[in-house]
């Protein structure tokens, strides 16, 4: 068969070098470390770089190409509007309200209206408002390690120093609690005890101490991303939502990075059975396109008036062109089933490249979204070092395959490919990358 991967230049290649040193003369240098690659041109899984080597791509960007790069029917609605009309500010326009009316009708049954904005950060402040505008109290729960964007108020509510060093105080009135996670669990929080008593118990102390009565709902990620692609128990999420139900608190589900398909379910509520009060959207809603929404239900978005939500250039023509033609290509391809076929086809590999390296200490994942989480020791499970992640960027980077790393520690390897791959480049990336750990 085929391969997918065809490198024909050294790592970083010629012109690439040439590009990488301009960059930083103009721009910047504050982005996190990555590939030694100038991205040239792409075309669903695969990426080729100013040099003419092509790539397979466990990136999916930053988990936002979901339909594939540059998905032909997704390139042409973006073309098409854009010659048409690109900017109308609050004023409706055709491709806004057919964007609405698709998202609505994939959206749970219980939610009433949508909005649409352009980032995810943009999406968590605007759910946080609804939280706290209809409640009338300003006290959110949070947790550690968890990443809702860089704005002042998304990055007060996120449970990570690096959004937020350096910036003096973060927003008052956010309480954070601590996020269960199955392979670091200090606290014997995931115990198996389907009630979570030990954590439920712990959330309520958190509250008694830190609370001064004015509750207003509660943030969290299905699965936390940056954090390190931490998955919580079982049961966990939806034992979350009655706590705080039962409490009287709202409860926005930040679906920017989990929803489009990525765990295995069109939105990563349906796991568990979730009915949040606001689902954030973004990333993988525009595949590429810079647009981003809330979902919320309709007694939420009651508090609203006119003129009280807008953003320049949120549901502007040529993102909504795409957000609606994103959802139509979910429906065509069944998006969604691949990423939960492939994701467990791709999670069996990766456990099974674990078994025969030391330095892999877990493999964890749904649907299209694995972890490889890699340590200096199986045993103490210490983070291996930055310069061990770096080596595996770059050597994965020279044998053809595009990867990145999250977490509090940077030790997790992101494979996130676009939901649309196939066994054969499964096959042929998981290949390389064990090659690489093998070389460790
Ligand atoms: C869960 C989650 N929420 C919010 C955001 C912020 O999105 P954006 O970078 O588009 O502002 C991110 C970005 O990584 C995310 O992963």
């Amino acid at each position: 068969m085929k391969k997918a991967i065809c490198m024909k230049t050294a790592i970083p290649g010629p012109k690439t070098k040439k590009l990488q040193k301009e960059w930083h003369k103009y721009e910047v240098n504050a982005c996190g470390y990555q590939a030694n690659v100038v991205w040239a041109d792409a075309k669903d899984c695969l990426v080729t770089d100013v040099d003419g080597n092509t790539f397979i791509d466990w990136t999916s960007g930053v988990l936002v190409t979901n339909v594939g790069h540059c998905h032909p029917k997704l390139v042409k609605a973006m073309q098409e509007t854009a010659g048409k009309l690109l900017n109308n500010y609050e004023c409706p326009h055709p491709w806004r309200i057919e964007a609405a009316k698709a998202l609505m009708k994939k959206a749970p049954k219980h939610m009433g209206k949508c909005f649409f904005l352009s980032t995810g950060a943009e999406a968590t402040e605007t759910a946080i408002r609804m939280m706290k505008r209809k409640s009338g109290k300003f006290e959110i729960l949070c947790f550690e390690c968890g990443f809702h964007g860089k704005t002042s108020g998304s990055a007060s509510a996120g449970g990570l120093t690096g959004p937020k060093k350096g910036f003096g105080p973060t927003v008052p009135g956010v309480i954070r609690a601590i996020f269960p996670n199955p392979y670091r669990d200090e606290m014997g929080f995931c115990d198996g005890d389907p009630k979570f008593t030990k954590y439920f118990n712990y959330l309520d102390s958190v509250i008694a101490a830190n609370s001064v009565g004015s509750l207003a709902g509660v943030i969290v990620e299905p699965y936390q991303g940056a954090g390190g692609f931490i998955f919580p128990p079982k049961g966990w999420l939806k034992a979350l939502e009655n706590w705080a139900h039962a409490k009287g608190m709202y409860f926005t589900l930040d679906e920017v990075q989990a929803g489009y398909g990525r765990t295995g379910k069109f939105f990563a509520a349906e796991n568990e059975g979730l009915k949040p009060d606001v689902i954030t959207l973004g990333k993988g809603i525009g595949s590429g396109a810079s647009v981003s929404a809330v979902i919320g239900t309709d007694e939420l978005f009651s508090a609203f008036g006119p003129g009280e939500m807008s953003s320049t250039l949120g549901g502007n023509p040529v993102a909504t062109a795409a957000a609606k033609a994103v959802l139509e290509i979910f429906d065509e391809e069944n998006l969604t089933e691949n990423s939960a076929k492939m994701g467990a086809y791709m999670n069996k590999k990766l456990k099974a490249i674990m078994k025969g390296c030391k330095y892999i200490g877990d493999v964890r994942g749904m649907g299209l979204i694995n972890a490889v989480e890699i340590v200096a020791d199986k045993k103490t499970k210490a983070p291996a070092s930055a310069d061990m992640i770096h080596k595996i960027i770059d050597g994965c980077a020279e044998k053809g395959l595009l990867i990145g790393s999250v977490g509090k520690f940077g030790n997790v390897m992101r494979v996130a490919p676009p939901l649309t791959i196939t066994k054969a480049l499964i096959d042929e990336s998981c290949a390389v990358f064990e090659e690489v750990m093998k070389s460790l």
